[in-house]
């Protein structure tokens, strides 16, 4: 650290400088991110509020009050308006925490609680939350759409499974586990279940408004305990903004920390985080209000518009194909011809920033991607192609 501190403006003239090799949303370049540019009126929102501190919300009850009425406003969306719930710094978080709950009611229930069952298509939180809980994680294979075996998954449950958890709207392809079916097994055999819709529960709801075929995934599966929904993904909401919903607000009251010494006065924390944004929710609650259903099914319908261009733009490319058939606005490319590692790098040179997956590249068409972009990407993709037969072609001459 400097012993003397340099002006401002230089401050700003050196970061100005040193930040221009990160990338940007605006250049359309970045795919394979479920964050976006947070909306304009967010961001504004989010810097006039910054000090307000959720963990101690004894100091902030407005901001907490805006809190209770995001929660509310998020249960509605997915078919409970009683939900309880709280905003987390993202989707590992609100997924973490709802393990660590069904895990403490399992025991509760003189259960042994010692292991999770997940689809294979799971985020990586819950691997983290298993390791945190010290408790072993199971995956369940997937079908050949992509979403979790639900045999499987009944052939997995013992006395020891305390959670299943289903996903909706996949990190790789966005596909939406059988939820019903998971709802059903849950309920059965007493066990508790979580739904993933840190992406899809701002998706899966304007969908269904718009009018596509959306398949059950929310809380009117009487079976579904809890469910992780994201207003920093395409919630358009500025970074931290998880979110955990819960159906039995019991869970929540049963399940936390007293901190005594707040200045605020004494308030239980059911989640990790202490101290936590209140800008983030001023921003979500201002979003909520300011976009509403309409304002949100618009703009998941032309990232949808856009993901069908893509789409068939994909389909018209020799060698490439898709893994399957896109629910929401994520997209695989798949290859039989070409490494779709070598591809990655072949377009990374070109600045294009994919996410990568074992067997396919993944495109998430959030709102920053324009059809312009598109359009720029696959031609800059075909040629990537072209090039790596051509190379395959010289190697296999010589
Ligand atoms: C389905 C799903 N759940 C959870 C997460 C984790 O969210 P975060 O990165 O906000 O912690 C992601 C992130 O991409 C995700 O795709």
């Amino acid at each position: 650290m400097k012993l003397r501190g340099i002006s401002a403006k230089e401050v700003l003239r050196e970061l100005e400088e040193r930040l221009v090799s990160d990338m940007s949303y605006h250049s359309g370049r970045i795919l394979g991110s479920m964050c976006t540019l947070p909306h304009p009126l967010a961001r504004k929102i989010f810097s006039r509020y910054l000090e307000k501190n959720l963990g101690d919300p004894g100091l902030f009850p407005a901001t907490f009050q805006l809190e209770r009425e995001v929660i509310s406003m998020l249960g509605e969306l997915l078919g409970n308006s009683n939900a309880s719930g709280i905003i987390t710094s993202g989707g590992t978080e609100a997924n973490i925490s709802a393990m660590r709950i069904a895990r403490n009611v399992s025991r509760k229930n003189g259960r042994k609680g010692k292991t999770i069952i997940v689809p294979e298509s799971a985020h990586a939180s819950f691997d983290k939350a298993a390791d945190l809980l010290d408790v072993k994680i199971i995956k369940a294979r997937l079908d050949e759409e992509y979403r979790v075996d639900v045999d499987d998954v009944q052939e997995k449950v013992t006395s020891d499974t305390f959670a299943i958890v289903g996903i909706a709207g996949t990190t790789a392809l966005g596909t939406v586990d059988p939820i019903e079916a998971l709802s059903d097994i849950a309920e059965d055999k007493g066990i508790y279940l979580h739904v993933d819709a840190a992406f899809g529960g701002f998706v899966l709801p304007f969908l269904e408004k718009a009018g596509f075929r959306v398949p059950s995934f929310d809380f009117r599966n009487e079976g579904v305990c809890s469910i992780t929904v994201d207003p920093h993904k395409m919630g358009m909401a500025p970074i931290p903004a998880g979110g955990l919903l819960l159906r039995d607000e019991k869970l929540f009251i049963e399940n936390s920390f007293e901190i005594p010494y707040l200045a605020g006065g004494k308030y239980n924390h059911p989640i990790i985080l202490g101290t936590r944004s209140g800008a983030t929710v001023i921003a979500t609650w201002a979003l909520l209000n300011h976009l509403g259903v309409e304002g949100y099914t618009k703009i998941v319908k032309r990232c949808m518009r856009n993901t069908r261009i893509l789409e068939r733009g994909i389909q018209k490319i020799d060698g490439l194909r898709l893994p399957v058939k896109p629910t929401m606005n994520i997209i695989g490319i798949l290859s039989d011809i070409v490494d779709v590692c070598k591809l990655d790098l072949e377009l990374r040179k070109k600045g294009w920033a994919l996410g990568k997956f074992p067997e396919f590249l993944r495109i998430v068409v959030m709102p920053h991607v324009k059809k312009r972009h598109i359009i720029e990407f696959l031609s800059e993709l075909e040629s990537a192609v072209q090039i790596l037969l051509a190379s395959r072609t010289l190697t296999s001459s010589i």
